[in-house]
């Protein structure tokens, strides 16, 4: 089963051609050198710059799994009747794949509209995948084959930019929201810290980097924990950070560094906590986590010890694949056909897409 994917949520431009669970060529593009000095991604300046991107990106994973884009008969002028898929074309691929959301609406629609097109020109299925599903799944992903398969039902933990969720997996495509965050996503207080801190963007790594830095005397800022419950909410920690700013201002290299890892534990205990949590409550015996904030090493280490705690053993991605890429869209899309489930293949953009479990 071949299938080829594209991901344009936010600010990483992806194409990957995966073949049986096997990545046989993946190009990426990540606009961060251009939203960095806004200190955030700025909607607009993603759109154009996905849009000036797709077709390279798009090539050169075809280029790269020996697939040359298929050039057809220009029709004769004033011909505006729709041509049917040359014969060779067909076959190549079992679906064309993209990010449906959620996400940017703009940047959505130029993956929408490429993969469209490239599912026109090799005459396969469109699929549209959600990509915080891409996230779960990423954790299949070892040396470029998904042969990490998950067990389930787990809790799967997806924390990113812009998305804090626990959630119960019962199989692929079974998924009943458990939790969420009422307010910031960890990924964004990490940016916002980042920021308050006058370091660079994105957040998440610069925070971790400068955290190891730090010796045993730091602050101590709260575990949000709102009642035992499997919420999330992030927003009282960050302003808990900038009033310790407030009374400490100006704050050297080791001042700084200290602040980071102080903010980093309060994250990395609370979700490891809430990971833990679910599998008590749901009786679960495996965890998972995705998304860009899973590659932090100190989440990693806390959950997979709260998580042992309640006899659950945790999963999480290759480093890589925790952040946006298109090979998570692709097997999420090559899981769905495997399922058998014909599902709705929903295709349109939706950028606000919530988790879903698919049709039977
Ligand atoms: N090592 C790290 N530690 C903590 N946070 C990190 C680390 N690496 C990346 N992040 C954070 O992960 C986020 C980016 O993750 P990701 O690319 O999955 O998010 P997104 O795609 O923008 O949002 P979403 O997936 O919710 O649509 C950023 O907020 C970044 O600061
Ligand atoms: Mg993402």
């Amino acid at each position: 089963m071949q299938t080829l994917a594209i991901e344009t949520t936010c600010d990483e431009t992806a194409a990957c051609v995966l073949r049986d669970g096997r990545i046989i060529s993946e190009a990426i593009f990540s606009q961060i050198a251009l939203h960095r000095r806004y200190s955030g991604v700025v909607p607009e300046l993603a759109s154009r710059a996905h849009l000036e991107k797709i077709n390279h990106v798009v090539r050169a994973a075809l280029e790269g799994a020996g697939i040359k884009l298929p050039v057809g008969k220009r029709p004769p002028t004033g011909d505006t009747k729709p041509h049917g898929v040359p014969k060779k074309n067909k076959k190549i691929f079992d679906a064309v794949a993209f990010s449906r959301g959620p996400g940017l609406p703009g940047a959505i629609l130029v993956g929408r509209v490429a993969a469209q097109t490239a599912a026109r020109v090799f005459g396969a299925p469109l699929i549209g995948v959600n990509h915080l599903e891409g996230h779960l799944l990423a954790c299949e992903f070892r040396k470029g084959r998904a042969d990490a398969r998950l067990k389930f039902p787990l809790a799967a933990l997806i924390v990113s930019g812009g998305h804090t969720e626990l959630w119960r997996a019962g199989g692929y495509g079974e998924y009943e929201l458990l939790g969420r965050t009422r307010d910031d996503a960890a990924g964004e207080a990490f940016d916002k810290v980042a920021r308050l801190l006058g370091l660079g963007y994105p957040g998440g790594p610069e925070v971790e980097r400068l955290a190891l830095k730090a010796g045993r005397k730091k602050p101590v800022f709260p575990r949000p924990f709102l009642d035992g419950g499997l919420d999330f909410s992030f927003s009282g920690l960050k302003t808990a950070v900038a009033y310790y700013l407030q009374d400490n201002p100006r704050p050297g290299p080791a001042a700084k560094a200290a602040v980071c890892a102080a903010f980093q534990e309060a994250v990395a205990d609370t979700l490891a906590a809430k990971a833990a949590l679910a599998c008590r409550k749901s009786g679960l015996k495996y965890a998972a986590a995705g998304g860009g904030v899973s590659a932090n090493s100190l989440l990693r280490e806390r959950m997979a010890a709260s998580c042992a705690s309640e006899g659950a053993s945790a999963v999480f991605s290759e480093k890589k694949y925790c952040a946006d890429n298109a090979a998570m869209i692709a097997l999420a899309a090559q899981r769905r056909l495997e399922s058998g489930r014909r599902l709705k293949h929903r295709v349109e953009v939706d950028p606000d897409l919530k988790i879903e479990s698919w049709g039977r």
